[in-house]
């Protein structure tokens, strides 16, 4: 055989090996396909006012205030803060691979939109004693739009209608 036909096997070969790595990957850490624009549309449009009229393009540029701390696809690191996917309804302080503050993890309540527009406009005078350094977000219009971001981003699902 010559040289190029050997060199394209062994490319071929690799290339097969990492599929089936990928596919390891994959099934020991199941997640969901993201969602399509469309899908985060008409989730958008089941939550209750005001964020059913929120501006999904201004939460995604709000969210960039807090991307250096928190990642928020499904299984995401925690940085300085923790991972947010699947936070509405999970308990305040509820990752179980991150090291909270006492203040947080001893909150007791669970993540719905009405605490994080508190936590968000101040979060140092919603929960003192939180190690979440971060300013807050004066505009009203701000935090609906990256609450709802946060929303179709994190795999909130609205509660089934009978
Ligand atoms: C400078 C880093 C930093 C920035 C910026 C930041 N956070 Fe945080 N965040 C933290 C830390 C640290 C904690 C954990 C606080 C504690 O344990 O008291 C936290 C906790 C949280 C929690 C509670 C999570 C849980 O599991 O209970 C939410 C929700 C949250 N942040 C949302 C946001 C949002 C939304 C923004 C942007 C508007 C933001 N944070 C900006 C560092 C940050």
């Amino acid at each position: 055989m010559n040289r190029p036909a050997l060199i394209v096997l062994a490319g071929l070969a690799l290339a097969s090996c990492s599929r089936e790595g990928e596919g390891e990957a994959a099934a020991s850490a199941p997640t969901r396909p993201a969602p399509t624009a469309a899908e985060k549309a008409e989730l958008l449009a089941t939550l209750p006012a005001p964020y059913d009229q929120a501006d999904l393009e201004n939460g995604r540029r709000v969210f960039a205030r807090c991307r250096s701390c928190h990642t928020i696809s499904e299984g995401g690191t925690n940085m300085t803060g923790p991972n947010l996917y699947g936070v509405f309804g999970r308990p305040a302080g509820g990752h179980p691979d991150y090291n909270y503050s006492t203040a947080l993890r001893q909150a007791g309540f669970a993540w719905d939109a009405a605490r994080l527009d508190e936590w968000l406009e101040n979060p140092r005078t919603f929960l003192r004693g939180t190690k979440m350094s971060f300013a807050g977000i004066p505009d009203a219009e701000d935090r609906r739009d990256v609450i709802a971001f946060l929303k179709v981003e994190t795999g909130y699902a609205p509660p089934a209608r009978p």
